[in-house]
């Protein structure tokens, strides 16, 4: 978790693969978001999607977690264990999937709609959302880890919501959780440099009220401590020296 791995270009193919795969993921756990679906039946679908194209879903038996993906539902922030729980009209449904290709990882996440949300919720959505795209415009060589992450906590917080920060993005490639670690707050100028090659996960974790969180008796679901909604957005991006690359890019988000 120490150094910063850039990857080369054959590197950077077989990351584009991934990230095609768990792009296409993502989407698919996103269609299935519906009232009356359960949590367990998107993770059943997720999983043989990423299989039957050759990969292997990277959250499965990573610390011991039990699924392939993570759903997590209203004020569940992150790392929602997908089990009998029904999605219901006007839940906000945040997807997280990772998958596994060639020994390469992509790691993507969005937040969606279970029919029809109130206006407060597609704000949160939508805040979340174009804060990656504000922290993204800074992910190019030459700037700095904190370009990115003040960025998105600017946005954020000029929109009346909050950062969470007990939870950052990351370095990915070989492994999910390489250095460096991608805050979504912080200062501008500061942290590692960017390089070209680099891989990393942005994935603005963002709450409508405050930015505290808690970790659940099952150890791994994490949830808003004022009991507010929380929404996620993550893609694995390449840094070049101009535009970043949407590893896991999907035209539809
Ligand atoms: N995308 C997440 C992350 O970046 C999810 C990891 S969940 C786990 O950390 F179960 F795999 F740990
Ligand atoms: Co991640």
């Amino acid at each position: 978790m120490s150094n910063i791995i850039i990857k080369s270009p054959r590197e950077i193919e077989i990351m584009r693969q991934a990230g095609r795969i768990t792009a296409a993921a993502r989407t698919l756990a996103r269609e299935m978001v519906a009232p009356g679906v359960t949590t367990a039946q998107i993770d059943r679908e997720v999983r043989h999607f990423i299989e039957k194209n050759g990969a292997k879903p990277t959250f499965l038996g990573y610390n011991g977690y039990p699924a392939s993906v993570c759903l997590s539902i209203n004020d569940e922030v992150i790392h929602g264990i997908p089990g009998h729980r029904v999605i219901h009209e006007g839940d906000i449904v945040s997807v997280d999937v990772g998958a596994t290709w060639k020994g390469y990882v992509g790691d993507c996440a969005g937040t969606f709609v279970a029919g029809t949300a109130t206006e407060a919720a597609k704000h949160l959505i939508a805040v979340t959302r174009q804060s990656f795209f504000e922290g993204i415009k800074f992910a190019r060589a030459g700037n700095r880890i904190g370009d990115i992450s003040h960025a998105v906590q600017t946005y954020v917080e000029n929109n009346g919501c909050s950062v969470v920060r007990d939870y950052v993005g990351h370095g990915v490639g070989a492994v999910m959780h390489e250095a460096p670690e991608v805050p979504n707050f912080g200062r501008a100028g500061r942290g590692p440099a960017l390089v070209k090659g680099m891989t990393i996960a942005v994935e603005p974790m963002v709450n409508a009220g405050t930015w505290e969180v808690r970790v659940l008796r099952d150890g791994w679901t994490v949830k808003t401590a004022d009991g507010s909604l929380s929404a996620h957005y993550e893609n694995t991006i390449l840094i070049t020296d101009g535009e970043p690359e949407i590893l896991t890019f999907a035209e539809d988000l």
